[in-house]
């Protein structure tokens, strides 16, 4: 089967021209001009349209349990909610709920292979370190997992000590995986946490007045230290405040092999949404900051500071007393309601992973925050150079996984949760106005997206397994 995709403007991390790509089964066979298709081939008018690479996501988490209940999207809900906002590969978090990471690997797949809807990896969490933890790490390159995540807070459940995040950095090094770190200061967290309970204040605004950013920004001063002691790349995940990212651009101007993620949520809202009658819908960890913090992190994102813009995609129902409607069927999941009267209750986490896609390009690369260019980069190129999967992926290549998306121009709707396809009751972007939207999606090949179409299936996602992690 052969698809030609003619006379659209493709844009690619470095390029951006009037042409045509070729799709031949699973793989993109030719990217130029004037391309002359055999008799058997569909051709697809892509003219007065953009052509994109489809997005990679680095960081999302699905059915993940957490608070009393598991975050509303699985690996089917949720990889179809990525295709819908053009995102065909997506990487998720492992936990390491078990002494062995082998068992913990078998039991993510037992739940995710038979349900991907796209095509996804895994990164790997450290939450317990041990001898014989340490001693795992290195086989995690045979589950084809290249990267793990440890934390600087979650006292008591999953932040490792220094002593400890120093030694999974120099095992990770040596055996070629890449360290990303989740940077806030759980010690002062949870003594203002304590402080503000028993003060009783339990609106969801206290979840982020008891996580400063100078934890944050702190902790990304710590990490690259540590990082540096150890000799080892790293990668921040989630970067909220552009203190933070500061740091970051003086390390990568020092030569440091380190490298920083940001996600949608951080450009665009601030702590004053959590004050809002809906203010849980806004929970996440790291919080929401400032304007200023907004503002900084986009004018860093302009200048290349940043290597990649993913999701922490962690949805939960704002009401799960409601039930939606699911693909016809009925769905109630408990959520943000669970912290109604206590804001350490509510379970941190928002839908984003088929938003990304549409917010950057409507109101990053639209206003001029960043190019086309860097749009690709941030969502598509850089996180699967990072994550060992390119040029399989992130590329409009011959060679590469025809992971392709076709967009209009000038086609505007409305945003919000009746359009984004996440499996939960709101959306954090209702409202918004869409210049441009996504027309086609096609997976490794497949068309799965046609006009807002579902065409795919559940268990098309195939697991990816990453080579080599390379520093940007
Ligand atoms: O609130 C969030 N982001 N939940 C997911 C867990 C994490 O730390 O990424
Ligand atoms: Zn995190
Ligand atoms: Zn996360």
């Amino acid at each position: 089967m052969k698809t030609l995709l003619k006379s659209g403007k493709i844009i690619t991390a470095s390029d951006q021209f009037i042409g045509d790509v070729l799709i031949e089964g699973e793989k993109i066979s030719a990217v130029g001009s004037d391309l002359h298709p055999d008799a058997d081939t569909v051709i697809v008018n892509a003219s007065g349209k953009f052509i994109t690479p489809g997005g990679v996501d680095a960081h999302a988490h699905f059915d993940l349990p957490m608070a009393g209940t598991v975050s509303s999207d699985d690996h089917y809900t949720g990889l179809k909610a990525a295709a819908f906002g053009g995102t065909t590969t997506v990487f998720d978090f492992v936990s390491q709920d078990g002494p062995s990471l082998k068992k913990c690997v078998d039991a993510w797949h037992a739940k995710a292979d038979e349900k991907a809807a796209v095509d996804f990896g895994c990164h790997m969490n450290i939450t317990a370190f041990n001898d014989q933890v340490a001693g795992e790490i290195p086989d995690l390159r045979e589950m084809g997992i290249n990267s793990v995540k440890v934390f600087t807070a979650y006292n008591g459940r999953l932040r490792l000590q220094d002593g400890e995040i120093f030694q999974v950095l120099r095992i990770a090094k040596e055996n070629r995986l890449l360290v990303m770190v989740h940077a806030e200061n759980g010690d002062v967290i949870d003594i203002l946490t304590d402080e503000a309970v028993k003060a009783g204040h339990h609106a969801p605004e206290w979840h982020a007045l008891t996580r400063p950013a100078e934890g944050s920004i702190e902790n990304v001063f710590r990490t690259i230290s540590l990082a540096q002691q150890a000799q080892a790349p790293v990668y921040i995940v989630h970067m909220n405040t552009a203190g933070e990212v500061q740091i970051l651009k003086k390390a990568r101007e020092k030569g440091f092999p380190v490298m920083g993620e940001t996600c949608p949520q951080y450009l665009y809202f601030t702590v004053d949404d959590l004050r809002k009658a809906d203010g849980a819908k806004w929970i996440c960890s790291p919080p929401m900051r400032t304007r200023a913090d907004n503002e900084g992190i986009q004018k860093f994102l302009g200048e290349g500071v940043l290597q990649v813009i993913a999701t922490d995609h962690c949805p939960f129902f704002f009401d799960g007393t409601h039930p939606i409607l699911y693909e016809g069927k009925e769905v109630l999941i408990p959520g943000k309601e669970l912290g109604k009267d206590d804001f350490t209750k509510i379970p941190n986490g928002l839908p984003g992973v088929g938003d990304r896609m549409l917010v950057l390009w409507n109101y990053g690369v639209r206003k001029q925050m960043i190019t086309p260019q860097q749009f690709v980069a941030m969502t598509s190129t850089n996180p699967a150079k990072i994550f060992g999967l390119y040029p399989q992926k992130g590329t409009l290549m011959p060679g590469a996984d025809a992971d392709v998306l076709v967009w209009n121009k000038n086609a505007p709707i409305r945003y919000g949760v009746r359009y984004a396809q996440h499996r939960t009751d709101y959306n954090l972007y209702e409202g918004w106005e869409m210049q441009d939207t996504i027309q086609k999606v096609y997976l490794r090949g497949k068309l799965i997206v046609d006009d807002g179409n579902w065409l795919g299936s559940r268990g098309q996602g195939k697991f990816l397994a990453c080579s080599d992690p390379t520093v940007i």
